[in-house]
């Protein structure tokens, strides 16, 4: 069992030795690749002796200082290198052999396919070679590439290219030189055989910059998209927050082998091949979203992450949970806002929420780990944005906007910490830093009870809010926060009313917003001509769970002019429909006729209302619930979907109709809104077994030009036709069968079925050709979407746990992050209900008591287990 070392942040202290520059030199070679590492080193702390690198798994040929054979003047264990030295400036020569042909981790170098590249975040690095492979360990660097002409003609490193040359014996060198200091993090290397797609963009101060992506040969006409919208992405940093590109090169490659979505190396990202390839017969119109969305990602890390960095991993949501704010202001801007925020909102609380109220919840910087790799998590990305977005908000676009400057004037080139930021932030004012900050500090998701009274009679309104701020993992108490809250005051009619604030000396951030800071609050109004109905936390102005038991969601589907609270008076009157269903088996009768509010109105947006349409997923609904079980909800969700379609079919025909546009493929906002909406209603449709309507869905399978349009129809063949689903799913598969992205949508279509029978499928699918339990798009396509199958998961059998246990346990010994990852589906352990709990008591353990299990693994299952 590996050692469960935990690294505090309190124990932090700087490095003895700063590697000013590195020189590096890449021989490839068919078993093994040789790694010539030159290190010129300051010694920062004078009075140290010794210099202590990172090392891990490498086979060690050589070491010298200033040229000189370092003979017994270092020591090495699993983990690092100590070398004896008291010079104060020193080139350290290190050289090590490594083996990526065997690397199934995909951390450091690693081959995908017939493509050699690296994965060095967070602590990658130190398997290539040995260094200081920390964040705070700044350093310059080239790299030179040595390898075989025709299997690798193409060679890439970071920064421009400076030298090329052509050797005897089929070799060639390319050299890289990066003139931007960077921690090894973001240190890239690529070897292979590849297409490109080339572009140009020219920057605001009139330089051009070269734009490759590098893929799959056959692949080129896949990267329109990925092109496009790193344009845009390119192109809106510049507008909004100034800043510009620094290099003359940006390179991405697009790799199939990836632990995650994408990496901010820098001037060479590389990339998950599911988050750059795209067309239309291929790729989902989601699948487009994402797409520009991580490349979005990853190009703004080069201001918010790469030229100012982290000072170590403890505030990793310093570059992560910026950037996914900055990430998703873009896809805002160009798509529809609301929507975006809908969508931002609906990830945020099907993934961090869960995470929030679970064994691993933790602060957005959290003050300990055992392995950093259990903490690139939903908190630290989209919770941490949330945070972000709360100072945007407190100071406004123009205050933040010189926040962000000054953030970037005064830390560019360093690697910081998140009080750096909040320094910034706080130079500009408008918020109360220190409460604020409980932000950083606490976790576990908040809730806000909201009381109203109104006095007819003076005129006068009241709100009162109270903050209910559970213990934190260890159970100690955590203190109220701060945070601006969006409330509309409406009348009948959905007009917004005028008021006046009673109490002057409380806060308010601008008409519309208040700014709450203790546990509890009474905001009295008065000049309140009529009795209003309230809209708060409008737009998801905090990340908080709202209580409001007076709401009137009926009214507030049919009126309330955020769309995003709409949408969230849709779910939360679908999730009292469903508890009522699950307390007394009666349909909720006034929920049905208030669907029409949304249904029926002409004025939404399309993509908007196609959310609005939807019920709650099992995993929000999971939440709700005291103890989980999962057959009454899943009950209630299937009877309440038939219901609905079973009043509104005519209608939802109608629209079927309306926007079933089979030959369309256009990704503008309408089409898009078109095929989301048609398909919504098909779902609720298709729950009817309705000959016609089985029919349609066949035909929308067959006709449509779209991946979008043809995936949804046979995931509805699956899960309600099943006879109909056979033929198709062996036409898809026949016809996408070399297309691996397609291949990862087929798998998920059938570990997602919630039909009978999905575990066997699934077990049986691992033996098929196109599954490679090497490929993490594959294992999470079968294995990650069946653990996200609340009925097959959770199966009352308790097999769905047993099964995963083993799959945990097999992944561990090849890649110990994706083992992770998939042990994340454990994390409702504590609240199931008991005869669950005892299943998966079983399968935790025998996780457990496997002899060689990560510290990954480990980590998590401890937590769940508590132990
Ligand atoms: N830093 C990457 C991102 O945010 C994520 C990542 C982390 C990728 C670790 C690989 C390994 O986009
Ligand atoms: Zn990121």
């Amino acid at each position: 069992m590996s050692q469960a070392k935990t690294i505090h942040l309190h124990d932090y202290t700087a490095p003895s030795h700063h590697i000013v520059h590195t020189d590096l030199t890449f021989e490839i070679f068919d078993e093994h690749t040789l790694v010539i590492n030159r290190m010129q080193v300051r010694r920062m702390d004078k009075e140290s002796g010794a210099m202590t690198l990172h090392g891990e798994g490498l086979t060690l040929l050589c070491v010298k200082v200033d040229d000189v054979k370092a003979e017994g003047q270092f020591e090495c264990d699993a983990e690092q290198m100590v070398l004896q030295c008291d010079k104060d400036e020193f080139v350290l020569q290190v050289v090590t052999k490594i083996y990526p042909d065997e690397n199934t981790t995909l951390e450091g170098l690693y081959r995908s396919g017939t493509i050699l590249c690296t994965q060095n975040e967070p602590e990658g690095f130190r398997h290539i070679t040995y260094f200081i492979d920390r964040p705070d360990n700044m350093s310059t660097f080239t790299t030179t590439i040595i390898a075989e002409t025709s299997r690798y003609p193409i060679l890439l490193g970071n920064g421009n290219l400076v030298e090329t040359e052509t050797y005897a014996e089929g070799r060639h060198m390319a050299k890289w030189e990066d003139p931007f200091a960077k921690p090894s993090y973001l240190f890239a290397l690529v070897a292979g055989d590849l297409g490109v797609v080339s572009d140009t963009f020219t920057t605001m101060s009139n330089r051009e910059i070269a734009l490759n992506i590098y893929v799959d040969r056959g692949n080129e006409n896949k990267c329109d998209h990925a092109m496009r919208s790193l344009k845009n992405a390119m192109k809106w940093d510049e507008e909004v927050y100034g800043r510009e590109y620094d290099l003359d090169i940006y390179n991405i490659v697009a790799v199939d082998s990836f632990n995650m979505g994408a990496m901010e190396n820098k001037g060479l990202n590389i990339f998950n091949s599911h988050y750059v390839l795209a067309d239309e017969d291929s790729a989902t119109d989601q699948n487009f979203m994402g797409i520009e969305s991580v490349i979005a990602h990853e190009y703004f890390h080069n201001w918010t992450g790469n030229r100012i960095t982290c000072r170590d991993w403890f505030q990793l949501t310093l570059k992560e949970g910026l950037t996914v704010f900055r990430d998703q202001s873009f896809s805002a801007d160009m798509n529809d806002a609301s929507v975006q925020r809908i969508s931002d909102v609906k990830a945020l609380r099907e993934r961090q929420f869960v995470e929030d109220a679970g064994p691993t919840a933790h602060p957005i910087k959290p003050k300990s780990y055992v392995e950093i790799n259990n903490f690139y998590t939903a908190t630290i990305y989209e919770k941490g944005a949330e945070v972000i977005r709360m100072l945007h908000t407190f100071l406004g676009e123009e205050k933040y906007r010189k926040a962000m400057d000054l953030y970037f004037e005064t830390f560019d080139a360093k690697a910081v910490r998140t009080e750096d930021f909040l320094w910034a932030m706080d130079q500009q004012g408008g918020f109360d830093l220190e409460r604020f900050s409980r932000w950083y500090a606490q976790e576990r998701t908040p809730t806000l009870k909201v009381h109203e009274h109104y006095d007819g009679v003076k005129n006068e309104y009241t709100l009162t809010l109270q903050q209910v701020i559970p213990a934190n993992v260890k159970g100690e108490k955590q203190l109220p926060y701060y945070f601006p809250l969006a409330f509309t005051l409406l009348d009948r009619d959905g007009v917004a009313l005028q008021w006046n604030l009673a109490d002057k000396r409380q806060t308010l951030l601008d008409k519309g917003m208040l700014i709450v800071q203790e546990e509890e609050e009474k905001f009295t109004f008065t000049e309140v001509t009529t009795e209003p109905k309230l809209s708060i936390n409008n737009n998801f102005s905090a990340p908080f769970k709202i209580e409001h038991d007076q709401a009137d969601y009926g009214f507030l589907m049919q009126f309330a002019s955020d769309g995003f609270i709409r949408y969230e008076a849709t779910q939360k009157a679908a999730m009292n429909a469903i508890d009522m269903f699950v307390e007394n088996g009666e349909i909720d009768t006034r929920y049905l006729v208030n669907f029409a509010a949304i249904l029926e109105d002409e004025s939404i947006g399309l993509e908007a209302k196609a959310f609005m349409l939807e019920l709650p997923t099992l995993s929000v609904l999971m939440q709700e619930q005291k103890e989980i079980d999962i057959a009454p909800i899943s009950k209630a969700l299937n009877l309440l979907k038939h219901a609905l379609a079973t009043r509104y079919k005519d209608t939802m025909l109608t629209i079927y109709q309306q926007f079933h546009k089979p030959e369309n493929s256009a990704l503008d906002a309408q089409s898009m809104g078109e095929r989301a909406i048609k398909n919504a209603v098909l779902s609720y449709l298709m729950v009817l077994e309705d000959e016609d309507i089985n029919a349609l869905c066949v035909v929308q399978y067959e006709n449509s030009v779209t991946m979008t349009d043809r995936i949804v129809a046979l995931d509805l063949l699956e899960n309600y036709a099943p006879d109909l689903a056979q033929d198709r799913l062996v036409h898809f598969y026949a016809r996408y069968k070399e297309n691996t992205l397609v291949m990862n949508k087929y798998l998920s279509v059938l570990s997602a079925s919630e039909r009978e029978g999905t575990i066997d499928r699934v077990q049986a699918l691992q033996n098929d050709p196109v599954y490679d339990v090497k490929v993490p798009n594959l294992v999470r396509a079968l294995i990650g979407v069946f653990a996200r199958n609340a009925v097959a998961f959770h199966a009352p059998t308790g097999h769905g746990y047993a099964f995963l246990a083993e799959k945990v346990i097999e992944l561990d010994a090849l890649n110990p992050q994706i083992a992770s990852g998939l042990t994340t589906a454990f994390r409702s352990y504590d609240r199931l209900n008991p005869n669950n709990k005892a299943l998966m008591k079983d399968a935790l353990e025998m996780i457990m008591n496997e002899k060689e299990i990560s510290s990954n693994v480990l980590e998590l299952v401890q937590k769940i287990l508590d132990v």
